[in-house]
């Protein structure tokens, strides 16, 4: 199998290259910078992509590469910064540009053929640099230009060696796939063999490698993630797995039982229930701080996973099912970003607990997750069900969370959900849920004065989770929804919608 491997300089769009070149049928992974380059040529890659990244090659501490890397007689495409080390590298001059450019910006076409074959003038693409490339090493040529980048485009045919200004990887670049796709296919001589079926199969290889005839635990969520983490390695290493499902008491009405009838009948996973919704609630008591209370359902569940490992005895690893999502926003390692919320399954572990980990979902995106699980055999329905966070129905509860808010708020997202599934409006959203506030608002019902609290509604579309829209939702369907919850959810007298994209605000309300 073709390898093709993209070197992390620390760019927020870094995953998006190796999804980027996935979806066009090649197995891509990234690596660190400054992976060794021994280590580099033990993986045989066929080519090699450099990343963007926030720092200038002058920089104090900006990342560097080996000069060697150019000797792997393998294609190079440099990325923004990836573009300037290339350049820098090998002979040119990189220059603190006079306007950084950050956006859209539109190529001019000076060669249309390598990376710019088949490439219309003027295209969209988006940049986001300071310095620049002000004359290209020896060898190279430039073929694509914008107004303020005359080095928007590099290439030296003859040593396959490529440089782009602009991020072909992120949608505003209108013909960045097409580029990519040159790169891949007309330069570097790939075939597009590659799909979800030989992830699975090198998934599977990887985890028999990694664990042996060790046991692993893996906790379910009741979501798509941990089911398609559990269904993977139970491919495997069958029933080395053990499966742990909790109820948390912070999960939807009746999604314990289901899920749980799903997992033994459907699924043949070897899963033990624990009911620990009592123990939640205990350790969440007076808690208001969203990060606090992520931290301590992170922890408590490490605690009973601990527990349960002790009864079944000697399990070394933990599976979990996080995503690239749930990575980049708990854990930027460099980079321009910083942490946004500790997600359970990453950032709010505690730090003294006994296993491994293996998370073998850690580098893809959502939409990829649910293609790996329809070629696991998953239905439709199940692999489109809303991601639904691992602390549950606490973070959707702003303040204390308490058994009676858990049941106001339980009743409302039922009937939210009800409804938009009714209007076949489920499937074209990311997700749907209600917000429970610990603001009170004065109304009046039968005559009677009321003074209870606010729910939220929020109705979000997105393609990832790293950005979404919220969703301009028929005005009869959101009547009807907030008619009913009025009316049948007691302790709700005020329904609000939500109507913050991300960014600014995040898709959950803590
Ligand atoms: P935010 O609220 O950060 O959420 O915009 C982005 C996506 O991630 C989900 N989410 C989580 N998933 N554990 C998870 O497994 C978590 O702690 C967690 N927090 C947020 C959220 O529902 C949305 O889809």
């Amino acid at each position: 199998m073709d390898k093709v491997y993209v070197l992390d300089f620390g760019s927020q769009y870094t995953q998006l290259i190796a999804r980027k070149v996935r979806e066009l049928g090649v197995f891509s992974e990234i690596l660190p910078y400054d992976i060794p380059i021994s280590r580099l040529r033990e993986k045989d890659p066929a080519a090699v992509l450099l990343s963007g990244g926030p720092q200038s090659v002058y920089g104090k501490n900006a990342p560097q590469i080996s000069k060697k890397i150019f000797d792997l007689g393998v294609p190079v495409l440099g990325i923004c910064y990836g573009l300037q080390l290339m350049s820098h590298i090998l002979g040119g001059n990189v220059v603190p540009s006079k306007r950084r450019e950050y956006g859209s910006a539109f190529l001019k076409v000076v060669n249309r053929k390598g990376l710019l074959s088949g490439i219309r003038d003027a295209g969209q693409v988006w940049m986001s640099h300071g310095d620049k490339v002000k004359e290209v090493p020896a060898g190279f040529v430039i073929t694509g230009t914008t107004r303020n980048c005359k080095t928007a485009v590099i290439e030296d045919r003859e040593r396959r060696f490529f440089g782009v200004q602009f991020h072909p990887e992120v949608i505003h670049t209108e013909q960045g796939k097409k580029v990519l796709a040159n790169f891949l296919f007309d330069l570097t001589g790939l075939k597009p063999t590659w799909n979800m079926g030989s992830f699975i199969e090198k998934k599977t290889r990887e985890i028999r490698n990694i664990v042996g005839r060790k046991k692993v635990l893996c906790g379910l969520s009741g979501g798509v993630d941990s089911l398609v983490t559990s269904l993977l390695i139970h491919r495997a290493i069958k029933n080395n797995l053990y499966c742990v499902f909790v109820d948390n008491g912070l999960l939807r009405k009746g999604q314990y039982q289901e899920l749980m009838d799903k997992l033994r009948k459907k699924f043949f996973l070897n899963v033990v229930g624990v009911d620990a919704a009592d123990r939640f609630l205990n350790r969440l008591k007076r808690v208001t701080s969203p990060e606090r209370k992520r931290k301590i359902i992170g922890e408590e569940f490490i605690r009973i996973f601990e527990e349960e490992s002790k009864k079944i005895g000697h399990v070394e690893l933990l599976a979990q099912g996080t995503i690239y999502p749930d990575v980049i926003e708990s854990n930027p390692v460099k980079g321009p970003s910083s942490k946004i919320k500790s997600h359970h399954n990453v950032g709010g572990l505690p730090e003294d607990f006994n296993f491994k980990i293996i998370e073998p979902l850690r580098e893809l995106f959502k939409d990829e997750v649910r293609r790996l699980a329809e070629e696991l055999g998953m239905e439709k329905d199940f692999i489109m069900q809303h991601p639904f966070p691992g602390p549950g129905l606490a973070v959707r509860i702003v303040g204390e969370v308490t058994n009676e808010r858990l049941r106001i708020i339980r009743d409302a997202d039922d009937i939210l959900l009800q409804e938009i599934r009714r209007a076949r409006v489920y499937n074209k959203l990311w997700q749907a849920f209600t917000v429970l506030l610990p603001v009170r608002s004065v109304g009046v019902m039968g005559d009677r004065r009321t003074y209870q609290k606010v729910c939220v509604l929020r109705l979000v579309q997105s393609v990832d989770g790293m950005t979404a829209g919220w969703y301009p939702a028929d005005t009869k369907l959101l009547s009807r929804i907030s008619n009913r919850i009025v009316n049948e959810v007691a302790g709700i007298n005020r329904v609000v919608y939500d109507i913050t994209t991300k960014p600014p605000g995040t898709i959950e309300w803590e």
